[in-house]
C-alpha cells in the first residue's frame, strides 16, 4: 500500500529536474562547480539533476539530520564533519526541501567559513511557510503546501525514499 496522495508524479518531477539542470548550466557555463548533495534526502534529486546538468563539476556529499518523524529537533547533526575541500570553490548545494531554513542556513554558513568562494541553493521543493531562519533558494524545483510529505528521496523515519512520486503522508498512513 503506499501512503498518502500524489502532489508530484514521475513526470512532472522529471520535467521540472530537467529545466533546473539547464539553468544550472547556463549560468555555471565556464566554471567548474562544486555540487554539495545533502543526504540521505538529496540521493534522487542529485543524480537526477547532475545527468541534466551539462558542465565540468564536482560532486560531493554530506550528511546532515534534523528530523525524528515528521518533527524538526531543532538540532542540526554533521556540520562538525565537514572538511575544507570547498574551499575557494563555487558550491551549489543540493537538498530535497526547503522548510524551517535551519539546514540550508547553517550549511551555507559552515561551507563560507570554510572557506567556499561562493555558496549557491538548489532545492527541489520548497513548503510555503516562512521560513523561520531567511534563507533564500537560489533555484527551486516546486513551491508546495505546509504538508508532511515523502518520496523521491525523502523519508518519514527513514520510510518511503524509494517512492517514485512525492507524496503527501497523512496521518493515518503511518
Ligand atoms: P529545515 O532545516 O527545516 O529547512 O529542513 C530541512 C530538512 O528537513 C530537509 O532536508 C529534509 O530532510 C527534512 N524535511 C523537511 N520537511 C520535510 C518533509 O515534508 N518531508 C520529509 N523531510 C522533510
Ligand atoms: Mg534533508
Amino acid at each position: 500500500m503506499l501512503p498518502g496522495r500524489i502532489l508530484l508524479t514521475q513526470a512532472q518531477i522529471r520535467t521540472r529536474v530537467r529545466q533546473l539542470g539547464a539553468r544550472i548550466t547556463r549560468d555555471y557555463r565556464g566554471k567548474r562547480p562544486l555540487f554539495l548533495g545533502v543526504m540521505n534526502g538529496a540521493v534522487f534529486f542529485l543524480a537526477d539533476l547532475l545527468r541534466a546538468v551539462e558542465l565540468d563539476c564536482e560532486i560531493s556529499c554530506v550528511r546532515l539530520a534534523s528530523y525524528t518523524g515528521a518533527e524538526s529537533t531543532g538540532q542540526l547533526r554533521g556540520l562538525e564533519a565537514m572538511d575544507d575541500s570547498c574551499k575557494g570553490r563555487h558550491v551549489i548545494i543540493v537538498d530535497d526541501i526547503l522548510d524551517t531554513g535551519r539546514t540550508l542556513s547553517a550549511l551555507a554558513a559552515r561551507l563560507k567559513k570554510l572557506g567556499a568562494a561562493d555558496v549557491k541553493i538548489c532545492v527541489l521543493l520548497e513548503k510555503k511557510r516562512r521560513h523561520e531562519i531567511p534563507v533564500k533558494a537560489d533555484w527551486t524545483g516546486f513551491k508546495i503546501p505546509d504538508e508532511f510529505v515523502v518520496g523521491y528521496g525523502l523519508d518519514y523515519n527513514d520510510r518511503y525514499r524509494g517512492l517514485k512520486q512525492i507524496r503527501v503522508l497523512e496521518k493515518q498512513a503511518v
